[in-house]
């Protein structure tokens, strides 16, 4: 499978201009697919002067090829439309799509329940709609840990029950754009739907030059522990120290960013080997660690102190959730190869380079 072979392969990547889907096109142009990407651009930071948000600017300096950008909305269906007419015209076929495009603020989704279902389930459907309608029946979705909800077992496999106990809209979503896409792969012969259930991403590329950037103040452990790391927030709150684990602080199955894009690009070839039908991969490490762990490793990688203080629980959250990742290796031949000071080591190369995200040139003395 050489980079030529790849060249005639097209991906579109929707949402690639976010986190996950940036470092998704990277691992794309490297291996040599063409790659289109479509970005809403809600949720990516983007000079005035450019046509192209940051994040992708940089991805195609890293890889030394181009993308093809599109500034697209999944919820306007005609101007999507027209979107893939073109794409059809200069690459004649769609193989597979990568659908990253999604809200993903779990508060957010509890305050504002209709933009999420709209986003996240209106959005997919119109997307599903004009790839089949434009000859692509192949689709890697981006789901989540989220919809086992409150696992009963621990680690949590795939033939978990989901759906059960879900405490947010967010995640409802995730649950059940995973089952409008079982039952259309029930009902429609060709369609192609791997199903990536995430655990919790973290890290960033390697060179330091793309990573994640919440908007705000991050809701999520270590892009805050980053921050305040970096002191641009004062202290962490750890939610919860009575909880039913070792060190009482709540334990979660943290995977590198890039094990997390080595795992689509092993479902994309998989799809590519003519998979039909439905089927669910957890992508974690199957290892768990515990708030206080985070807080040490980030230490240990960045050097810096990381003030924090016990507080209540976060409503919603549950003690633990790790998974058995062993699907995924048996079917897809994907193991996590990177552990927490990785994942601390290029958080901090990303943030201590990055001060303000992609806002703000690269700071040469870092
Ligand atoms: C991890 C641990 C917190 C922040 C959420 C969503 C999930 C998802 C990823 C989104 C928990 C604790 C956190 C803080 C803390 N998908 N924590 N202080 O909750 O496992 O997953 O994000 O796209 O659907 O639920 O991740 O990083 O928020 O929390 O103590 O300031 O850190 O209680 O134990 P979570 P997280």
């Amino acid at each position: 499978s050489s980079d030529e072979s790849k060249r005639g392969i097209t991906i579109l990547v929707t949402g690639a201009g976010g986190y996950i889907g940036s470092h998704a096109c990277l691992a794309l142009l490297e291996a040599g697919y063409n790659v289109i990407a479509l970005d809403n651009m809600v949720n990516c930071w983007k000079d005035d002067r450019l046509p192209e948000p940051e994040s992708l600017i940089r991805v195609q300096i890293l890889a030394g090829r181009q993308l093809k950008f599109y500034h697209g909305e999944l919820l306007c269906k005609p101007s999507l439309e027209k979107i893939f007419e073109d794409i059809i015209q200069e690459h004649k076929k769609i193989d597979v799509c990568m659908h990253f495009a999604a809200l993903k603020a779990v508060g957010e989704s509890c305050a504002k329940p209709l933009e999420y279902y709209k986003n996240n389930i209106t959005g997919t459907m119109n997307l599903i709609e004009l790839l089949e309608k434009f000859g692509c029946k192949s689709l890697v979705y981006s789901s989540s840990a989220t919809v086992y909800g409150d696992p009963s077992n621990l680690p949590i496999s795939e033939s978990e029950l989901t759906g059960v106990g879900l405490t947010n809209p967010y995640g409802k979503t995730k649950y059940m754009t995973e089952e409008i896409l079982k039952d259309l792969c029930n009902a429609v012969q060709d369609w192609g739907v791997i199903s990536l259930r995430y655990f919790n991403p973290v890290g960033a590329h390697v060179s330091g030059l793309i990573g994640e950037d919440p908007n705000g103040i991050p809701n999520n452990l270590v892009p805050f522990v980053a921050q305040v790391a970096a002191g641009k927030l004062p202290k962490l709150k750890v939610f919860g120290g009575d909880y039913p684990t070792k060190d009482g602080t709540g334990v979660r199955d943290y995977i590198h960013i890039t094990d997390l894009i080595t795992g689509h690009i092993k479902a994309l070839e998989f799809i590519l080997k003519d998979f039909k039908g439905f089927k669910a991969y957890n992508l974690g490490t199957g290892k768990g660690f515990s708030v206080l762990d985070v807080i040490r490793a980030f230490r240990e990688a960045s050097g810096k102190d990381i003030p924090y203080e016990i507080v209540d629980r976060r409503p919603g959250d549950i003690a633990a959730s790790y998974c058995d990742a062993s699907l995924a290796d048996r079917e897809l031949g994907w193991v996590a190869s990177r552990d927490i000071h990785d994942m601390c080591q290029d958080v901090w190369r990303w943030q201590s380079r990055n001060i303000n995200g992609f806002k703000k040139e690269i700071n040469p003395n870092c």
